[in-house]
């Protein structure tokens, strides 16, 4: 019997496409750089799997175009807004995602930043290599303290929780904003629920953790900004449009806040001349806080666990649509 057909958009670690090629006759887009659209639009066509990774657009258009065969898509990330649910739904096509594995990850590379920036590590990296280290200097580089410091969380779903656990090592109060919260979690790590804005007035360090949707989009912006202290740290490690880019570039070029971390960036990649990256108020990585070798296994064996409930019509064990199934 043949094997059925099944995309990948990139190369993903070694023990997930190895498990893949077992049971399906793999094809593995192997360019450093995601397929374009339309070349992605050439190869769904026949395949009874795709899949796929953020930095793919997965629309309406495109699952038509797979047509009939297309049984599942598997994304490995556990965010899916690059994804037309609703379309996939109503062509009964199921979307798997890799929630859970990633939280820990993602919340000690959130917590890295937050530790970072309010210790202005990369300024004194850039600072010593540059040949400026000429003695001891009492008032070099003084940042923030972190500890006894105020935390506020936008959003408290895994990766909120997770950063809560943290900041309570370090004796921080934590504030959050996230009107879904699951309160007997917020009780239990000692989690003061707020409106944003009073989130946004009172913490030191404002780290993101919500979903990108329609509601999210540039959720953080001028007026948000003119709200938050002039010593405060914005942490994104959740997705770049949850906070307006230009906003941000006035905030931290007026000081309307001190210092502003980011895992994630819009558009990403972040283009060469965008005027953050001229900001030594800004630190930007390229969206890797979920990679650690461990995890990004994880997340690839979890996508291809999906991928093979998919193709055999089981029900995908991590589904972002769980409503297919109604
Ligand atoms: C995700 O999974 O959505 C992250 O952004 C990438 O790990």
């Amino acid at each position: 019997m043949s094997k059925p057909k099944v995309f990948v958009t990139r190369i993903i670690p070694k023990q997930g496409i190895e498990l893949l090629r077992r049971e399906t006759d793999t094809e593995v887009w192997e360019d450093k750089i995601p397929p374009p659209y339309e070349t992605l639009l050439a190869k769904v066509k026949k395949m009874e799997g795709l899949l796929c990774l953020l930095t793919d657009k997965i629309d309406a258009n495109l699952i038509d175009e797979a047509g009939k065969p297309l049984k599942v898509i598997s994304q490995m990330a556990v965010g899916f807004d690059n994804i037309d649910i609703a379309a996939a739904t109503e062509r009964g096509i199921p979307v798997g995602h890799t929630p859970g594995v990633l939280t820990d990850t993602t919340a000690d590379f959130a917590f890295t930043l937050l530790m970072a920036a309010a210790r202005r590590i990369v300024e004194g990296e850039h600072f010593v290599k540059k040949g400026l280290w000429i003695t001891w200097d009492p008032t070099l580089l003084m940042g923030q303290d972190i500890h006894n410091a105020t935390l506020g969380l936008i959003g408290f779903g895994r990766i909120g929780k997770g950063m809560a656990k943290r900041a309570s090592g370090f004796n921080m109060r934590i504030l959050c904003h996230d009107p879904w919260a699951d309160m007997k979690a917020a009780r239990k790590l000692n989690v003061e629920m707020g409106t944003m804005d009073e989130v946004l007035a009172e913490a030191d360090f404002v780290s993101m953790h919500i979903p990108l949707m329609p509601e999210t989009h540039h959720l953080i912006s001028a007026h948000q900004f003119s709200l938050m202290k002039s010593t405060s740290i914005l942490i994104n490690t959740a997705r770049g449009s949850v906070v307006d880019p230009d906003a941000l570039y006035q905030a931290l070029r007026s000081g309307d806040i001190a210092y502003a971390a980011l895992d994630v960036t819009e558009p990403e990649p972040i283009q060469t001349d965008d005027p953050l990256l001229t900001l030594d108020n800004c630190m930007i990585v390229p969206h890797i806080a979920s990679s650690s070798v461990a995890t990004r296994t994880r997340m690839a064996n979890m996508a291809v666990e999906n991928m093979m409930a998919g193709l055999m019509g089981r029900k995908l064990p991590y589904c972002a649509n769980p409503e297919v199934y109604d």
